[in-house]
């Protein structure tokens, strides 16, 4: 059969059906993917059953795989292989994590608006998140399209803002959920640069690149760098910018990094299990390098 794109909204968010991702893809069914996530940013695959090998063979086809941080950063055994990131609430053992867990309170940074890795030199393209088990109660996941923010803001802003690199750090979007990270930790991942404006390979758009990891813009103090950053943040984040997904069990969905924000929300994670799981992919080339903008001096 044929797959279907079904689109939430004429240039955000589309879901695919019919096409069983447990399946190596056909070329002609993996153009009309490749084409789809370049329009639409966001793609929902509904009722997958796909083994963590399917998940990491299909996001391969994207690019090379982005490690997980959080086994990096740990001594922590996982529940799932090394190359998939564990975004459940779970234990290693399948449990709920117990309340003062370091893992889950990293985890509650997920609640900010981010894109995926951009604390990283080269940050992710593509994430696909899978979920196995979902809460009865809350737990979406929130898109926010850059390129509709971009498309939105005043020409006099888009100028000002064109051009300008800001620091991303782990360590900023943690200490906003007051969870301190490690000087070793630190060390591992300083404060990277990344532009804040980014015109898309692919499909040629333009967007505003920032994410709750941005704690400074080069060349601007500290206060007027953190204010021009909470202004693109909440700017790009208004409701008529957001597709809101509310999972069904053995969803798949893959988002662009290089063009949307996205943020978990609550759910009663101390009662619920939520068994998410995510394969990333990483960009080409630092974003400054892309932009042709010579970050060398970071
Ligand atoms: C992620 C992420 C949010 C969520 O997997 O990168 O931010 O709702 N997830 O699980
Ligand atoms: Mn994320």
């Amino acid at each position: 059969m044929k797959p279907s794109v079904w689109p939430v909204s004429e240039t955000f968010a589309a879901e695919i059906g019919d096409l069983d991702l447990s399946q190596p893809l056909s070329e002609a069914d993996w153009q009309m993917v490749e084409e789809a996530f370049r329009t639409y940013a966001v793609l929902v695959f509904p009722d997958q059953r796909i083994s963590q090998q399917q998940h990491v063979d299909l996001a391969l086809r994207f690019g090379p795989i982005d490690g997980s941080m959080v086994v990096d950063m740990t001594d922590a055994k996982s529940r799932i292989r090394a190359d998939i990131a564990d975004v459940s609430n779970l234990d290693w053992n399948g449990e709920i994590y117990a309340e003062d867990d370091r893992l889950r309170l990293f985890g509650h940074a997920n609640r900010l608006w981010h894109t995926d890795s951009s604390f990283k030199k080269v940050p992710a393209k593509a994430s696909l998140l899978f979920i196995r088990k979902i809460p009865p109660v809350g737990g979406h996941t929130e898109f926010a399209d850059m390129r509709a923010a971009w498309d939105a803001l005043p020409q006099a802003r888009q100028k000002e803002i064109d051009g300008l690199v800001a620091m991303h750090s782990i360590a900023y979007s943690r200490q906003k959920m007051g969870f301190e990270m490690t000087a070793e930790e630190n060390e591992v991942l300083p404060p990277v640069p990344q532009t804040l404006v980014r015109r898309h390979a692919d499909s040629g758009r333009t967007s505003i690149y920032v994410a709750s990891h941005a704690g400074e813009i080069d060349g601007m103090s500290e206060a007027d760098g953190k204010a021009l950053l909470a202004e693109l943040l909440a700017f790009g984040t208004q409701r008529q910018f957001v597709y809101s997904h509310r999972w069904r069990a053995n969803d798949l969905v893959i988002w662009d990094n290089r063009c949307t924000l996205h943020r978990g929300t609550t759910f009663d994670d101390k009662r619920w299990r939520r068994d998410a799981q995510r394969a990333t992919v990483m960009d080409v080339a630092p974003t400054c390098e892309q932009e042709g903008i010579d970050a060398a001096a970071e």
